[in-house]
């Protein structure tokens, strides 16, 4: 077995950015407060997803998890909102905000558990069994939120499913392996959707006891996109932004963190004083989403200068998926006593 030494892994961490070489700290500074500029200009709000690279999340408004970020994005005044995540993040402001501008740096950072579910199977299974109640995560194309009874992100999804209605037979898109987590936290039975995140899944039972081998005191916390065999490791099961409410509330000074690098910037923004370690994957593909690193900052610039790529949906669809949305947001607004 080869020992991974921390150093290693912190730069792990930051991988990408090193691989990617980081801009010159001219330019770096140039594009931030160009960027800030054109925002006071545009009267924008910038939204950036938790995974998103260092000086993407230094220059936004607000960084999160998906739940985090529709709630924003929902409560917005901005009359533009630029959204640093992947499509369907963006896909999902337009939806809450129809007249808005919707920018988003690059249009093709879409998800593998988008591309699992399309709307035309899922629509053929639906009519196999009129009882159905789809229960859709966040991470899906507009076309198959409107065809979905209700919304939930990992951050709410417990709540979410613990309030679907009891006569009713559930189905859960597009992630099995969220899906079967929920299963157990709520003791509902679901048809699973066959998806998965394909950068989740590159952890393994084998990787992650090499790590907790090296490093005993540390606790793990990992994302319920995560396996079934990882997840039986972990202290804590959680979306992002659970996960920094993790980190900071931990008495542990090193935490293993079991999803996509880019939230070690943020934890050691959040909680500097703390280790973080990226957990290992088999390979040496080194947790990163694709997808998610496919916005940079000049991108988000540029997006912004030339105001496009921008987010367009047919009106139907806008109108049709808000429903499901709308229902997320309600309950999840709900105290847990009534959330039932
Ligand atoms: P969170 O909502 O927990 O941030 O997860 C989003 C995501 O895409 C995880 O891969
Ligand atoms: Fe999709 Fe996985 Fe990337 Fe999240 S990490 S955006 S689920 S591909």
């Amino acid at each position: 077995m080869n020992m991974i030494d921390l150093n290693e892994l912190q730069l792990r961490g930051e991988k990408s950015f090193v691989t990617r070489r980081p801009l010159p700290p001219e330019k770096l500074d140039a594009l931030s407060r160009n960027i800030l500029a054109i925002k006071r200009k545009l009267n924008a709000v910038i939204l950036a997803h938790n995974y998103q690279v260092p000086e993407i999340q230094d220059v936004a408004d607000y960084v999160g998890d998906s739940l985090g970020l529709s709630q924003q994005a929902a409560a917005t005044s901005a009359e533009v909102i630029v959204f640093c995540g992947v499509h369907f993040m963006a896909e999902t402001a337009k939806i809450l905000n129809p007249k808005k501008l919707v920018l988003l740096p690059d249009k093709d950072a879409g998800c593998s558990l988008e591309e699992s579910c399309p709307a035309d199977k899922l629509k053929a299974l639906q009519d196999t069994n009129p009882n159905l109640y789809t229960i859709a995560y966040i991470n899906c194309s507009a076309a198959v939120k409107a065809l979905s009874d209700v919304i939930c992100t990992s951050g709410n999804a417990v709540k979410i499913v613990n309030a679907a209605p009891r006569d009713r037979d559930l189905l859960f898109v597009p992630d099995e392996n969220l899906g079967a987590w929920v299963m157990e936290q709520t003791g509902r039975k679901m048809t699973l959707w066959r998806g998965n995140c394909y950068a989740h899944v590159e952890f393994t039972h084998a990787s992650i006891v090499r790590i907790r081998d090296q490093f005993p005191g540390a606790p793990l916390v990992a994302h319920p996109e995560c396996t079934r065999a990882v997840r039986m490791l972990a202290d804590e099961v959680c979306s992002t932004e659970k996960m920094v409410e993790y980190c900071r509330k931990s008495p542990a000074t090193q935490i293993i963190i079991g999803t996509e690098s880019g939230i070690i910037h943020r934890l050691r923004r959040e909680c500097p004083e703390k280790t973080f370690i990226p957990a290992p994957t088999d390979n040496c593909r080194c947790n990163e989403c694709r997808f998610m690193k496919m916005n940079t900052l000049e991108k988000l610039h540029d997006c912004m200068l030339n105001q496009f790529p921008s987010l367009e949906l047919p009106e139907a669809i806008l109108k049709r998926a808000r429903l499901p949305i709308e229902r997320m947001l309600e309950i999840s607004a709900r105290p847990i006593e009534n959330a039932g």
